[in-house]
């Protein structure tokens, strides 16, 4: 069965004070205990969060991880490294990692089998850039992105991967899908799933939307058949914002 997820991706923000501050504020809102939350602060702050929430029922992530279970990679952290720390579950796949850092769908193939290999879960973004959709091609980005990204992974891994689909031109920019789009792009991405696996793993699969949700637009968004919640990043550094989100299914 799948979940209603609302996952707050903080990105590069918040130090130890600033974390400390956000932690105590989500620790005082009434949460909706059918959804699971999950917030994903930097590397450095993971652990004491991971701390700070471990008596709550707010789960925590990490924003990236290497391919290599170790070794001479500079800078780099593993999924050993976080599973040490009572981090299980990872973000792959962000459009700011593909853009910024060069992470291609061969990589990131290389990123998730490693994630799942150890055990791990993974919230698998992906999302067509402003001028596929403009050229009508966000269908064909997406397939590809989920064929070269995900498509080599067992049966039997998909109860430990979460989708989201992030349009690009939709996150930080205030301009949101529309919950139409949101659910046409949502409903193609479980047919495809059903045509390369099965109906079974389709269905049960979380497909995560993200760009611009705020709480004025979520109820709209995650009101639709095919979405399951949201990846949040700028509202997810307010707590009243995240959790007027979170709060926000029906
Ligand atoms: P915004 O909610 O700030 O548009 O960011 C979305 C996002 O990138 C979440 O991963």
């Amino acid at each position: 069965m799948r979940k209603n997820i609302v996952a707050g991706n903080w990105k590069m923000n918040c130090d130890l004070s600033e974390t400390d501050y956000l932690i105590s504020r989500l620790m005082e809102q009434k949460l909706d205990p059918s959804v699971q939350v999950i917030v994903t602060p930097p590397f450095t702050n993971l652990h004491h969060t991971y701390h700070l929430l471990k008596s709550m029922p707010i789960g925590v992530a990490a924003q990236n991880m290497h391919q290599e279970e170790g070794g001479a990679y500079t800078g780099e952290v593993s999924a050993k490294m976080l599973k040490s720390i009572g981090v299980e579950t990872v973000i792959l796949g962000h459009s700011e990692r593909r853009a910024y850092f060069g992470e291609d769908n061969a990589l990131l193939a290389k990123k998730v089998t490693t994630a799942l290999t150890e055990g791990m879960t993974v919230i698998f973004c992906f999302g067509e850039e402003l001028q596929e959709r403009k050229e009508g091609r966000h269908f064909d980005v997406v397939k590809q992105q989920l064929k070269e990204g995900l498509f080599h992974i067992a049966e039997g891994d998909w109860s430990r991967l979460v989708l989201a689909y992030e349009p690009v031109w939709a996150i930080g920019t205030g301009e949101t899908a529309s919950p139409d789009q949101a659910q046409e792009m949502h409903h193609f991405i479980r047919e495809t799933i059903a045509e390369a696996y099965n109906a079974d793993i389709s269905e049960n699969v979380s497909i995560l939307y993200g760009g611009s949700v705020k709480p004025n637009n979520a109820a709209e968004i995650f009101g639709k058949p095919d979405v399951d919640g949201g990846l949040i990043g700028g509202a997810s550094l307010k707590a009243d914002d995240f959790a007027a989100i979170v709060n926000a299914f029906h």
